[in-house]
């Protein structure tokens, strides 16, 4: 474990001194590294990469190797935040080894400090096996993106009575098996405080009120990189795809208008270092041999034939592979 990392006792204590735990996504490591300058408690390598690094329409299609490269990214960017690496849709669906398997996969390769997996149900038995293991799992109730058939699609979940119900139980039976917090995720504010209540383990809410004990936003959402329509819980921090537009726009104009490069974005070389340079150039550019854009090939050039300024035939030739 890096020094000054927050481990998950100090998570649980920050619950029970109703201190706020935030949480963001981050994917790479400039964001992580921001993420930490922040003061953010945990970053989570969130299998939304697939939809706003990766381009994906959703999560499904993100794969383990995809995960462990943005999470070693991560991880090896940042010191006191927990990382989170987020089990792709795949790699512990199958049986608890596979689970097991792959979250060691995240630890031992990719850095990560403990890993998330979404859903309970069959969920409960892989987060059993992977706590085994000796590595923390997060829950993830509620809307859990990687059965958005199932769901209907991304919609708030526990509207009913019944299925808030439901939803208590799922939080309380990964408590149970061992998380040591759970994301709930798009759910009545009412229900989420219930359930933040019910739990000795913290909450993290995206889309599910202020009574959760932690926060957790997409990066790209909280900064304005994703554009359009945005869930309900969204707020957007910044507008950085405005700023990056305009900023890529205004380069291109430059390049094209000859702006950019200006005097103090370029390197200078001693005068007279240049009068030697400007004097061997010409004969230099006489003897490379074009005939490559021709098609008519020309002889080599003979060691000693002509050669101006000490550039030999040779090393003309080595230029052009023919040694
Ligand atoms: O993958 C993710 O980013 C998540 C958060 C939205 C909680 O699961």
């Amino acid at each position: 474990m890096k020094p000054g990392k927050l481990t998950l006792p100090e998570l649980a204590e920050m619950k029970s001194r109703s201190e706020k735990i935030v949480m963001v996504t981050a994917y790479d490591a400039p964001g992580a590294r921001l993420a930490e300058q922040a003061g953010i408690d945990i970053l989570l390598v969130g299998d939304t990469a697939g939809m706003v690094v990766l381009g994906h329409e959703g999560t499904v299609p993100v794969t383990m190797e995809e995960m462990l490269f943005l999470t070693r990214t991560v991880a090896r960017a940042v010191q006191h935040p927990l990382v989170v690496g987020d089990m792709p849709f795949g790699s512990y669906h199958v049986s608890d080894e596979d689970a097991v398997r792959n979250a060691i996969r995240f630890v031992k390769e990719a850095d990560a400090d403990v890993v998330k997996l979404e859903g309970a149900g069959p969920s409960l038995s892989r987060v059993r096996a992977i706590v085994s293991a000796g590595i923390g799992v997060m829950g993830h109730v509620g809307l859990t993106p990687q059965s958005e058939t199932i769901l209907g699609g991304f919609k708030t979940q526990g509207r009913t009575a019944a299925k808030a119900r439901q939803l208590l139980a799922d939080a309380l039976a990964l408590e149970a098996a061992g998380c040591f917090a759970i994301v709930l995720e798009a759910v009545p504010t009412p229900v989420a405080a219930r359930i933040t209540e019910a739990l000795t383990v913290p909450t993290i809410g995206i889309g599910a009120g202020a009574e959760c004990d932690g926060q957790v936003l997409v990066y790209h959402d909280l900064l304005g990189l994703t554009e359009g329509r945005a869930p309900r819980f969204v707020k957007r921090y910044a507008s950085l795809a405005e700023d990056i537009r305009t900023a890529l726009t205004t380069y291109a104009a430059e390049v094209r208008s000859g702006a950019y490069p200006a005097l103090e974005h370029t390197y200078t070389m001693p005068e007279d270092e240049f009068e030697i340079f400007s004097g061997a150039v010409s004969s230099d550019v006489d003897r490379v041999d074009r005939s490559f854009q021709t098609g008519a090939r020309a002889e080599p050039a003979r060691p000693g034939d002509g050669t101006a300024s000490g550039a030999s035939a040779e090393g003309v030739e080595h230029a052009h592979g023919e040694s």
